[in-house]
């Protein structure tokens, strides 16, 4: 049978997905149009990423049906979604760092026939990445690319195996500004060689920017599905939490408190054991949150684990609370207040085995409260805590007792904020609080951060949104190649241009 030439690319009608006796999926009908640029959208938990596990082929729907060009489809596997043109960018890469872009690339296909013709496979990669714009080296090892660069293999691992239909989990989070504009400009490229493309994000500005149509997800069901062009971004976003969004409000704050932190001279490696942190300098005050602006990859994440005690000096002074700290272990510096929200919440942030009350017992296991005499835990009170924080940080979970794996990208993000704001930190340091938060819970988050600055906790607010870093910082300092361009006391008389500057690694002029 001939299909007519609007039908969808791609259809599903009434799909349940139901996990531990709860929907996370109820009844939705969605559909993709050939050449269109489809968000989907919705608060943490919704079912975004559910939803599109069962177009990829990762989970098989409870019930429901998915046509694909107008052909019955059943996945059992992401290797027959492949087979019918569909493929899935996950949020977390899968991709091999000690193997090469190509070797890469050749894994999991089907037939690569009986004498591999690495030149050919070489070339045709060149090709594509030209053709989308989407510069990589195939030969080059993913340890050595950027986060980018590793979208992007992952991009062109999908097109080389003939997908038509890409899904994009949340890809623009790990980005920066830049390289978000060069994936949308590549994602226009593929629209218009009658792609179809499923993008899912929480920023609404993004999703106005460069979608055709949107889709709103709610617990589990579907609100709407929208044309872009006709649609308010105000109505969008309620339609995502239910209610008007407020704007979080920074009131003034008091006279500059004394240092908390003090850091001096900080010198130190990354993980290739290049210099990176060089000479680094500054004073974290009491009731501050002093913004940290960077292109990523920019020592932000070294400085901030050299502050959390996880990665040694190779000099400099590191003084909390008027006491030298440098050297010490992780632990002491958690003693002494120190909170760290890291970026990567699967590996350094959380353990995905453990249950929630697990996680926030983490961090407090050797001490009281939690802790009776040292050896035994009290989990009474730990599950009473969990309990609380659930609640405030409204973590959605399936049951309190299963593992952290199993909540959404949001909730565990979430679970990581509650457990790392919960003890009266002196100091937080904060990469990138609310990436992957929908924007109520974002809003909570700024709210919670303005509170633990008002009560005298100093905060490194460390993130690429500039939007953000103004909106909520006393300071602003900038980053660049490891060393610091410049502090800006006064964010509110620089401007976004200075900062720019400052990030592409020119230093500060002296007035500002
Ligand atoms: N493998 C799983 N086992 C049990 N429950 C799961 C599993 N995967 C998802 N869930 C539950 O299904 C619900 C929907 O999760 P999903 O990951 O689809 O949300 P999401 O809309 O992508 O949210 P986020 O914006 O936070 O990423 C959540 O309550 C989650 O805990
Ligand atoms: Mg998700």
């Amino acid at each position: 049978m001939q299909t007519e030439p609007s039908a969808p690319l791609v259809s599903m009608r009434g799909v349940d997905k139901i996990f531990f006796g709860g929907y996370a999926n109820k009844g939705i009908d969605f559909d993709l149009r050939r050449g269109e640029i489809h968000a989907l959208i919705g608060e943490n938990g919704a079912g975004k990423t559910t939803l599109m596990n069962i177009l990829a082929g990762i989970y098989s729907p409870d019930s429901g049906r998915i046509t694909v060009d107008g052909r019955e489809a059943r996945f059992r596997s992401p290797r027959d979604a492949i087979e019918f043109g569909i493929g899935m960018v996950h949020q977390h890469f899968m991709l091999i760092p000690v193997l090469a872009v190509w070797e890469n690339m050749l894994l999991g296909l089907r037939d690569v026939g009986f004498v591999l013709d690495l030149r050919s496979m070489v070339s045709k990669i060149r090709d594509m990445s030209e053709r989308y714009a989407m510069p990589v080296d195939p030969e080059a090892y993913v340890w050595a690319l950027s986060i980018g660069e590793q979208q992007r293999v992952e991009i062109l691992k999908m097109l080389y195996r003939g997908t038509n239909v890409l899904i994009l989990d949340e890809p623009t989070s790990v980005l920066t500004p830049q390289e978000t504009r060069e994936l949308f400009a590549a994602l226009r490229k593929m629209t218009d060689a009658g792609h179809g493309i499923v993008i899912i994000s929480h920023k609404i500005d993004e999703v106005m920017s460069i979608a055709d149509r949107v889709t709103v997800l709610r617990k589990g069901e579907r609100v709407c599905s929208v044309e872009a062009r006709l649609t308010a971004r105000e109505a969008l976003a309620e339609m995502m939490v239910g209610r008007a969004l407020k704007r979080v409000k920074k009131s003034g704050g008091g006279p500059p408190g004394r240092a908390v932190l003090s850091c001096r001279g900080l010198c130190a490696r990354n993980d290739r054991g290049m210099a990176s942190l060089s000479g680094v300098s500054f004073d974290l005050r009491e009731g501050e949150i002093l913004g940290v602006a960077g292109v990523a990859g920019n020592a932000q994440g070294e400085l901030c684990e050299v502050l959390a005690g996880l990665r040694a000096l190779d000099s400099g002074e590191i003084i909390l609370n008027g006491q030298d700290i440098s050297g010490r272990s992780a632990r002491e510096f958690i003693k002494r207040g120190v909170s760290y929200i890291p970026v990567d919440r699967r590996e350094t942030g959380l353990a995905p085995n453990m249950n929630l009350s697990e996680n926030i017992a983490l961090k407090r296991y050797w001490r009281k409260p939690a802790a009776v005499w040292k050896i035994f835990m009290d989990w009474k009170f730990i599950s009473g805590l969990t309990a609380q924080l659930v609640d405030a940080f409204r973590i959605q979970a399936p049951s309190p007792g299963s593992p952290a794996r199993n909540l959404s990208g949001g909730n565990l993000q979430k679970l990581m904020l509650a457990r790392e704001l919960s003890d009266a930190p002196l100091v937080i340091l904060a990469m990138h609080p609310v990436w992957g938060l929908d924007v109520g819970a974002a809003e909570f988050v700024h709210e919670r951060l303005l509170e633990e600055r008002a009560r005298g906790a100093g905060i490194m607010l460390v993130s690429e949104d500039l939007d953000e870093l103004f909106e909520m910082s006393d300071r602003i300092m900038v980053m660049s190649g490891g060393k610091i361009m410049g502090i800006a006391e006064r964010p509110q008389d620089v401007s976004r241009e200075e900062i720019g500057m400052m990030m592409a690694g020119v230093p500060m002029r002296a007035a500002v």
